[in-house]
């Protein structure tokens, strides 16, 4: 549905049973409709890592990370006035620095120890002591990291990680590591250094990130599947790492003509590092699920939300992100809690309504759980693709039985979510989510209208669902299955 046009269109050829099954997200397209409005500025690299490829202090390719364009977009365009922002899933952080660069004070909340670490070296890179940086840095690159190697700081691998790294790339990993924990005395130059190494795990590994899951290269051994995968070269933990350590000293010397080029607040961030300014707006991180968190925030506090939620899209970041979560030492059974906390997006999510109504009963908060419960029963639309879901899965028709679930699951959560940011946000507050609309089974899911509605339910009111130049595709089986049609992605600016 991506335009009037195409709704009726959509409609000519059908069955009567399928043209009332889209009823109710027709009718929400239509009150939607005037404010679905495609914004010329905003592009898919704007809205991805993509946007930061050239911009320091991005040593960690957190691919579902924001670009700090978009940000600083965002801000100036909606809220120009400095105040306290929040990112509830705040992931490298990419929100918080950027905003807290232009004068606001931020806070962020994130489930995975990968975002949460990624964010606190950065904090740690903005104080850090140059010289004795780069010192520390000369002194190891004339050493064999392998004759510092110690046993008690072995790479603790989880089982899906076995076999990432050849035994001299992890053994100098390892000597690394011991190297920095025996030798390296300043503890702030010391996490720099092993976040160093933390960013180039991929590079020196046999696998690649891609979305649902890592993909094994044919050298580890470990690829499944008919198509053998070859990820090209595997950079030697030596190269990786003075790679690496370079790029960040050289964005420590960075010069004031390059400065220009990356615009004030960056300026401001590496020319007065040492600044008050900088240490007070530096940003405040929650670890933890937001759905714990948010219920604890107070109400009417916050100026501004940035965020953007993980995609109902299956993607796993617990898998995807896996050898960083074993570098940090995450046990297996972390690394299955840490699944299950998360928002739900994958089909191996359960159920979190029994902990919500516990949690929410225990806060004394009863009421607002059963407000929330019914908001989402009420949503007419979603309800409307959930019970198509289900028949599709008696009928067999969903390549997995648990989409169903997975996106009941993550609709029930998001409406907390939305309820939590609608009450804590100031009168006049702005709260702007980026996300993508799915399809299953030929099923368009308007996840953009669907979570503008409940917003509105609580009191929200939708400014514009801006859309970016291209739409999503599909995946290649679905194409095949019922053809191309482009889903929205998007960014929605509610207000209080
Ligand atoms: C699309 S990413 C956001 C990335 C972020 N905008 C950035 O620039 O890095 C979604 C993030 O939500 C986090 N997440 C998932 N479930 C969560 C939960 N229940 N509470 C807090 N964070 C969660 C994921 O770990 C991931 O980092």
């Amino acid at each position: 549905m991506k335009n009037n046009q195409e709704c009726s269109d959509l409609t000519l050829n059908q069955p009567v049973s399928v043209i009332l099954s889209l009823n109710q997200r027709t009718n929400l397209y239509q009150k939607f409709k005037s404010r679905i409005v495609h914004n010329p500025y905003l592009d898919r690299t704007l809205v991805s890592f993509q946007g930061n490829k050239q911009v320091p202090f991005f040593w960690f390719k957190y691919r579902e990370g924001f670009s700090e364009r978009l940000v600083t977009y965002l801000l100036q365009t909606l809220k120009p006035q400095p105040g306290i922002l929040l990112d509830p899933f705040s992931g490298v952080g990419s929100s918080l620095f950027t905003a807290s660069t232009l004068g606001w004070q931020t806070t962020g909340i994130e489930l995975l120890p990968v975002g949460i670490f990624a964010t606190q070296a950065r904090i740690i890179a903005q104080k850090i002591n140059i010289e004795s940086l780069n010192i520390v840095i000369s002194e190891l690159k004339k050493i064999n990291f392998q004759n510092y190697y110690d046993k008690s700081f072995a790479f603790s691998h989880l089982a899906i990680t076995r076999g990432a790294f050849s035994s001299i790339n992890e053994e100098q990993l390892v000597g690394y590591i011991s190297y920095c924990h025996n030798f390296v005395a300043n503890q702030d130059i010391r996490t720099l250094l092993i976040y160093s190494v933390f960013c180039i795990l991929e590079d020196i590994s046999y696998t690649r990130k891609d979305g649902q899951y890592l993909r094994w290269d044919v050298r580890s051994g470990r690829s499944k599947g008919k198509n053998e995968f070859n990820k090209g070269e595997v950079l030697s933990f030596e190269d990786a790492i003075y790679r690496k350590l370079k790029q960040i000293t050289s964005d420590f010397n960075i010069s004031p003509i390059q400065l220009d080029l990356f615009g004030e607040q960056l300026k401001l961030q590496l020319t007065d590092q040492k600044s008050s300014l900088v240490k007070n707006l530096e940003p405040k991180i929650h670890e933890g699920s937001c759905l714990d968190i948010l219920p604890t925030l107070p109400e009417n506090s916050i100026d501004c939300v940035i965020t953007s939620p993980p995609y109902v899209n299956r993607y796993d970041y617990t898998r995807t992100y896996a050898l960083e979560l074993a570098f940090l030492g995450c046990s297996e059974e972390k690394v299955k809690h840490l699944r299950q906390q998360m928002l739900s997006c994958t089909v191996e999510n359960r159920e979190k309504r029994n902990y919500l109504q516990d949690y929410y009963t225990n806060r004394g908060r009863y009421q607002d759980f059963l407000r929330i419960d019914s908001t989402f029963k009420e949503q007419a639309a979603l309800q409307e693709v959930l019970t198509i879901l289900d028949n599709y899965k008696k009928e067999g028709k969903l390549n997995n039985k648990n989409i169903a679930r997975m996106v009941h699951n993550y609709f029930y959560e998001i409406c907390f979510v939305i309820y939590e940011l609608a009450r804590i946000v100031k009168s006049g507050g702005i709260i702007a989510m980026v996300n993508d609309n799915v399809r299953y089974a030929g099923e368009e899911i308007p996840v953009d209208l669907i979570l503008s509605d409940i917003a509105e339910s609580f009191g929200l009111k939708t400014r514009y669902i801006w859309t970016l130049g291209r739409g999503k595709g599909n995946s290649s089986q679905q194409m095949g299955d019922h053809g191309r049609t482009e889903l929205r992605k998007c960014v929605y600016i509610w207000e209080k």
